[in-house]
């Protein structure tokens, strides 16, 4: 058979690195890169990184506002699905590029399947949820990594083709873990941080980057802190950050984005992570380090319910609070799968 893949953003190439390794044991792939993201530290180190065959095709569509990006990706997909004529297009998460694979797609007649279908933050201000809720309607294999990614698909009337497969990035964790731990840990080296002494960061959701006063607040905090902390920055908040007045001290770090395996041995050894990724807080849930998320709701309910995840939005005290006082619970179910999903997608789709 022969697939369609799309990807554009960071935590899709994550994604694709699991799937696209099983799919091309069995299948014939394309692998279509919108171009979303386009700066090395945010694309190509990903591809080098964890062995993700070069994409076929890159649009190149590069920034913009949601619906300049989305409508240059739509034409850009449409002319390769005509072109290719697949059996099946792939799309992963909630991107923009995301959605507009499913629209073309579904336009042209070609079956989408939805890689972490049913997630939902119940909040339309995010551009994610309504990417994913037109996502799941649009797609007609939904392959999803909780029981409350199927119980939200079932709660919108989606009940046909829905699968509980767990979650790809779990596959992709545990390869990059045999790899990291395979050599020496140079990254800790060169940010001269020593194991569980310092604390992880990142912040990049449109809700705490597009407003200065929410991110002045995460930032103050973390000024306020006694840990270092390590934050690596992600292009929309270096935006965000330029040309203000922002006083960090010296302990707060802004590093530029890692690449994949630094991403997980850092993770790994911090003693605390706090976020706004949905990638990084299962991570850090499946790596056994406790997580402060860094946002009023997330879509991975399991690990706050689990306890090993402290929601907090940007409220300074309860912040504060979290990095103080936080303990996980001593136990830790396995959630969101064995990781084995990809080969479960693959299976289906077979
Ligand atoms: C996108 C996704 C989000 C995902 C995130 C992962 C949407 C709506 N959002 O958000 O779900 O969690 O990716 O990173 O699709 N930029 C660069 N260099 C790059 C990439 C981006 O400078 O390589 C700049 C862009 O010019 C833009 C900003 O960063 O101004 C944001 O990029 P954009 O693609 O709009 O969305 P993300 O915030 O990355």
């Amino acid at each position: 058979m022969k697939f369609v893949s799309v990807v554009g953003a960071r935590p899709q190439f994550v994604k694709a690195a699991a799937v696209s390794r099983e799919l091309r044991k069995r299948h014939k792939e394309v692998l279509l890169h919108t171009g979303q993201h386009y700066d090395y530290l945010m694309s190509g180190v990903f591809f080098d990184g964890l062995e993700i065959p070069a994409p076929e095709v890159n649009l190149g569509v590069g920034s913009g506002s949601h619906a300049h990006q989305t409508a240059s990706m739509l034409q850009g997909i449409e002319d390769i699905l005509v072109a290719e004529r697949p059996d099946w297009l792939i799309i992963y998460g909630d991107t923009n590029s995301t959605l507009a694979g499913a629209l073309a797609a579904a336009k042209l007649s070609i079956p989408v399947a939805h890689i972490e279908a049913g997630l939902r933050s119940f909040n339309r201000q995010m551009p994610e949820e309504i990417n994913r809720v037109v996502t799941d309607h649009l797609s007609s294999l939904l392959l999803c990594p909780s029981e409350t990614a199927v119980s939200n698909l079932f709660a919108e009337g989606i009940s046909k083709n829905v699968h509980l497969v767990g979650d790809v990035m779990l596959d992709v964790l545990n390869w990059a873990r045999e790899r990291a731990q395979a050599k020496p840990a140079e990254i800790l080296d060169r940010l001269g941080v020593s194991k569980k002494s310092y604390l992880l960061a990142t912040v990049h959701r449109s809700e705490n980057t597009d407003d200065s006063s929410r991110l002045s607040r995460i930032l103050n905090v973390f000024n306020s802190l006694d840990e270092p902390v390590i934050f690596p920055v992600h292009p929309r908040t270096r935006k965000a950050l330029a040309g203000k007045d922002y006083e960090l001290r010296s302990h707060v770090r802004l590093i530029d984005p890692l690449a994949y395996l630094d991403m997980v041995t850092l993770a790994d050894s911090a003693a605390m992570i706090l976020t706004d990724s949905g990638g990084l807080q299962k991570e850090a849930y499946w790596l056994g380090v406790p997580c402060v998320t860094l946002r009023n709701e997330t879509e991975w309910v399991e690990t706050v319910e689990a306890g090993w995840n402290a929601l907090v939005g940007c409220d300074r005290d309860k912040i504060l609070h979290a990095v103080r006082f936080f303990v996980p619970r001593d136990e830790r179910p396995p959630l969101y799968g064995d990781g084995l999903a990809a080969a479960k997608c693959v299976d289906l789709l077979s």
